[in-house]
């Protein structure tokens, strides 16, 4: 299957702190992808590093074949990549729908944004009914939604994640999960870290365990949610 995201042996940290000590990972056409791994082994930092908000000291991020390593977060979105940050960043006063014509920004004309957003109140009919309240009146679920819906708009080629479940109830990590099982069935692929390693790993294809900066194990997520010492170090047991 063709590669759509390759990172290779990447490098990269705040100032002079190095985080990320070689990390690389890819994912294939339509796959959904985790990674996974206790806080602050640099999931995060992996996630910026491959959209150019934090700059790669060394290695490289390939995208569709081509050479995206210190590229600009805002040329890499408009190269088919979405990015929802951790903590689903929504603006408190502004509609839903403004959030997704906000996410449409690399689309020209309004006809265009009218279809993305069609497009998107069809896989989440509860954004629609919601199109005109505010994000601040919304639970954390529909907002993850929202978050996900505004990601949805430029249709990309690869959707990247952290922490889409993060401080929601189970029955909302469910729906969350449905939604990207669905948005997957479309043809977008995924690249999802997660605190739920369990969860992230039973709706992946596969999966990789981050510790320190570096990988630690990867492989096929129903084998990384057998393997016993994955069970015991990460996934409680
Ligand atoms: N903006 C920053 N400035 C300085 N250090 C940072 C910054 N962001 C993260 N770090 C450090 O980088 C390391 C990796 O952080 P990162 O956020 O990538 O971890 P993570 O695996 O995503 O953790 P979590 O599961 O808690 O979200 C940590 O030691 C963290 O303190
Ligand atoms: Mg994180």
């Amino acid at each position: 299957m063709k590669v759509v995201l390759n990172v290779d042996n990447i490098v990269s940290g705040y100032g002079k702190k190095e985080v990320l000590h070689g990390v690389s990972l890819t994912v294939r056409e339509g796959e959904i992808v985790s990674i996974i791994g206790p806080n602050g082994s640099g999931k995060s930092t992996v996630l910026k590093t491959v959209i150019g908000q934090l700059k790669c000291r060394s290695g490289r991020v390939i995208f569709n074949g081509r050479d995206i390593t210190g590229s600009e977060a805002h040329k890499v979105i408009s190269l088919g990549i979405s990015y929802t940050p951790q903590g689903s960043i929504v603006f408190p006063d502004m509609t839903v729908s403004e959030h997704l014509d906000m996410g449409a920004w690399i689309l020209k004309g309004k006809e265009a944004v009218k279809a993305a957003a069609q497009r998107v109140y069809e896989i989440f009919p509860i954004l629609y009914e919601r199109r005109n309240q505010k994000a601040k009146t919304m639970s954390g679920g529909e907002r993850q939604m929202l978050s996900l819906g505004r990601a949805m708009m430029t249709d990309p080629e690869l959707l990247i994640m952290d922490e889409p479940s993060i401080g929601l109830a189970p029955m909302f990590v469910d729906s969350v999960y449905e939604s990207i099982i669905r948005i997957n069935a479309g043809g977008t692929a995924f690249l999802i870290v997660e605190q739920n390693a369990v969860k992230a790993l039973e709706n992946s294809r596969c999966g990789y365990v981050l510790e320190m900066g570096k990988n630690r194990f990867e492989g096929d997520a129903k084998a990384l949610l057998e393997n016993e010492e994955v069970r015991r170090l990460y996934l409680g047991g």
